[in-house]
């Protein structure tokens, strides 16, 4: 039985990889305090102690906004914690499993970026996890480097707190219309999905850089529109003006999958598909419960 150590196993995607990979597999989960990317010497000691076939990286600084005055925060975690698992990895003979982000584009373009586009990151955290990314691929012979957007799913990603389908929850409550930006397109993505689509590119022994994001692209408002009517919500999402200057985000970000495609190993859904089998299943009820009133 092949055994994964799976970095951040208490955040967003991690959670969801601890379940896909319960069955058929050997999961061992890290996190913070125990293992900190950004110590090279716990993480070889960790990694060395368990000598699992595959090291997963889900632990980034994901912060951003507070990036831009964080600058050695974010490239300590996103940039040198993901070479030191990535060296570690290499060490032990084990495949590197790293995440990328749509935010290493600018954003200037009308079609969906693929893996060939060239990146060009306008803020601190994509020039950081450009930085990470580019460190797992020359530092670990055996990668698979995932890059993907707008994560939701059962277990908010901890540090912001409440995840968007949260937010729209919230905004809507006793309201009969809400405003939200048209200004940034993405592709949405369910963690559980990713984490599904993970183990089917380890399962297959594919390597190199892919982009994995629920297929279609959306506004948020539109997705928010999406969550409102899946959920039963009499609830209109107009389009509002994007506010002044301020933090400098890419404005069109969706990605395709244009690897898993090429290579017949693509099982990621429409975005809306995602959303609704979520939003009706267990996880979104489950996430519903726990949205503060
Ligand atoms: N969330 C999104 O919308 C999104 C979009 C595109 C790409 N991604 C990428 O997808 C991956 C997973 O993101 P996520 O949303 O699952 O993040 P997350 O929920 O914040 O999970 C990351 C986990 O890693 C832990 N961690 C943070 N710093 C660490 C360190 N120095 N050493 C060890 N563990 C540490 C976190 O612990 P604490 O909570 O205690 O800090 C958390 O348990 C990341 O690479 C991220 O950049 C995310």
């Amino acid at each position: 039985m092949q055994h994964i150590a799976i970095i951040g196993a208490r955040g967003a995607l991690g959670s969801e990889l601890m379940k896909v990979f319960r069955d058929g597999w050997k999961a061992t989960g890290f996190d913070l305090p125990e293992l900190d990317v950004t110590a090279l010497d716990r993480v070889r000691r960790r990694l060395e102690a368990a000598r699992p076939d595959v090291v997963v990286n889900t632990a980034a600084y994901n912060l951003v906004r507070e990036a831009e005055s964080n600058r050695d925060a974010a490239f300590a975690v996103n940039e040198t914690g993901a070479a030191n698992v990535a060296a570690v990895a290499a060490e032990l003979g084990a495949v590197c499993v790293h995440y990328g982000t749509d935010y290493v584009f600018d954003g200037e373009t009308a079609r969906p970026y693929t893996e060939t586009d060239a990146p060009r990151p306008i803020n601190v955290y994509g020039a950081s996890k450009l930085a990470g990314e580019q460190r797992v691929l020359a530092a670990s012979p055996r990668h698979l480097v995932l890059r993907t957007t707008g994560l939701y799913g059962e277990t908010p990603t901890l540090t912001k707190g409440m995840n968007f389908i949260q937010t729209v929850w919230q905004m809507a409550r006793g309201q009969r219309e809400i405003a939200l930006s048209e200004r940034e397109v993405c592709s949405p993505t369910w963690t559980l999905e990713l984490a599904r689509q993970t183990r089917v590119l380890l399962e297959a022994g594919a390597g190199g850089l892919f982009h994995a994001v629920q297929e279609g692209a959306c506004t948020w408002r539109e997705f928010a529109q999406a969550v409102l009517d899946i959920g039963g919500d009499a609830v209109a999402v107009k389009p509002k003006p994007a506010g002044g200057a301020g933090l400098a985000r890419p404005r069109f970000t969706a990605l395709a999958n244009a690897r898993l495609h090429a290579l017949g190993l693509n099982r990621m859904n429409h975005w809306r598909a995602a959303l609704e089998e979520f939003l009706t299943g267990e996880s979104g009820r489950r996430l519903r419960e726990r949205t503060p009133g």
